[in-house]
């Protein structure tokens, strides 16, 4: 299967709908056309088959929704998937594809008490796009598995859904991947079984989180549980071959942990881990309960500036950013200045560099610009990281 032509999916001809404008977008600054304004969804659940051998997916997404205002269809942001089925309440329903978005039809009858279930089969070979804010962003191929980076709008090139942070839900996410491999989402496994020739994992995301949150990976993983401060669940996948240099880093979560509970409050969430993934060097991404990581970037096994930042910057995310989260795009810097400013708090606490160097040496730095209000092309730009962090310095 190829990444299809929008203009050649959807329904056979005869029952293709009239396509409207390029979507029903919530109306981001940043990105207008992400999300429906008449949607507000309660709950994910997809159930996604994926082999690392021909890199293909096939998958359903039911959507549990509410309709914030009544209408006739609603839309859905999906980019390059090939949808064969869309259901609604267990009902066949008309559907259209438009360039970045599923157009469902609600058939008569259906969300009569303004909730409705929307389930979406389709395939996809998913490749990395870069959107307007310059860096790729989907699911990415490793060897022998993948891994998928959102952030800002690349969920909806693997994952129909409503992608944008004012919309948060919960999932359950279960992963069938060939016999051997390991399928890892955020929140609590809650069943792993084998079936003929494969296995499937089914993990759910009790807390709300946005689809930019979303992490899902498959591959030789191992996954290493434990228990943080005060019985936080500590879930970490770790490639097998690379548990041995793992090893510090696993034994300095729960120190990471409680100092940070120390000045932003009790851990947000009931689960937490590292995952060190095949992915390039200096990526990382704060995955709700899930923080990602590159193993290239931790392959000396050793705690040092560079793995001390990486760990508490993106633990200090699950406060500032996944359990707190922006409504709008350009208001980045209040997850990405806080993450910063907590890295900062970290090196100090164990002695890397004072916080007041770190503070100095990003003002002296600062480009100009605003870190309130970055432009799209410079969303994850100097300003909304350390610019912002400086602000927070001088306001403490
Ligand atoms: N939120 C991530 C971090 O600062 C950065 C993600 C950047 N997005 C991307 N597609 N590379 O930890
Ligand atoms: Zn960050």
């Amino acid at each position: 299967i190829s990444t299809p032509s929008p203009a050649t999916t959807g329904p056979e001809p005869g029952e293709t709908l009239p396509s409207g404008p390029s979507g029903d977008g919530l109306g981001d600054e940043l990105f207008p056309a992400l999300g429906n304004p008449g949607i507000d969804v309660d709950h994910y659940s997809l159930d996604l088959h994926y082999d690392p051998a021909t890199d293909l997916i096939e998958a359903t997404m039911t959507v549990a929704l509410a309709l914030t205002e009544q209408r006739p269809e609603v839309t859905l942001d999906a980019v390059g998937l090939l949808v064969d089925s869309v259901s609604v309440d267990g009902e066949d329903a008309e559907y259209a594809m438009e360039p970045e978005k599923v157009r469902v039809v609600l058939p008569a009858g259906s969300a009569d008490d303004g909730e409705a279930e929307i389930a979406i089969g389709y395939q996809v070979d998913p490749s990395p796009t870069t959107s307007a804010v310059g860096l790729p962003s989907g699911w990415f191929d490793t060897a022998g598995g993948s891994y998928v980076l959102n952030e800002p709008d690349g969920a909806r090139t693997w994952m129909p859904c409503n992608d944008h942070p004012s919309d948060k839900a919960t999932y359950d996410i279960t992963i069938t991947v060939p016999t051997g491999l390991t399928g890892v989402a955020n929140g609590e496994l809650v069943e792993h079984r084998t079936e003929e020739g494969a296995e499937v994992w089914h993990w759910r995301e009790s807390a709300p989180m946005a689809t930019y949150l979303v992490l899902v990976l498959t591959g030789d993983y191992e996954l290493v549980t434990g228990t943080g401060p005060h019985g936080v669940a500590i879930e970490s996948a770790i490639l097998r071959e690379d548990i041995p240099v793992m090893q510090p880093f696993l034994d300095s979560i729960d120190d990471q942990i409680a100092f940070f509970e120390e000045w932003f409050g009790p851990y947000p969430f009931a689960d937490y881990g590292i995952a060190m993934t095949d992915s390039d060097p200096g990526l990382a991404m704060e995955n709700q309960g899930l923080s990602m990581f590159s193993r290239t970037d931790f392959g000396s096994g050793v705690l040092y500036e560079t793995t001390e930042m990486l760990l508490s910057h993106e633990l200090a995310h699950q406060w500032f950013g996944d359990a707190v989260t922006p409504a709008r795009w350009i208001d980045i810097w209040l997850n990405e200045s806080f993450a910063t400013y907590g890295e900062w708090m970290w090196l100090d606490h164990v002695g890397i560099a004072t916080l007041g160097s770190r503070a100095e040496s990003a003002l002296a730095d600062r480009p100009p610009g605003s870190s309130a209000s970055p432009p799209v092309t410079d969303l994850f730009g100097y300003n909304s990281y350390y610019g912002g962090a400086v602000v927070l310095h001088a306001l403490r």
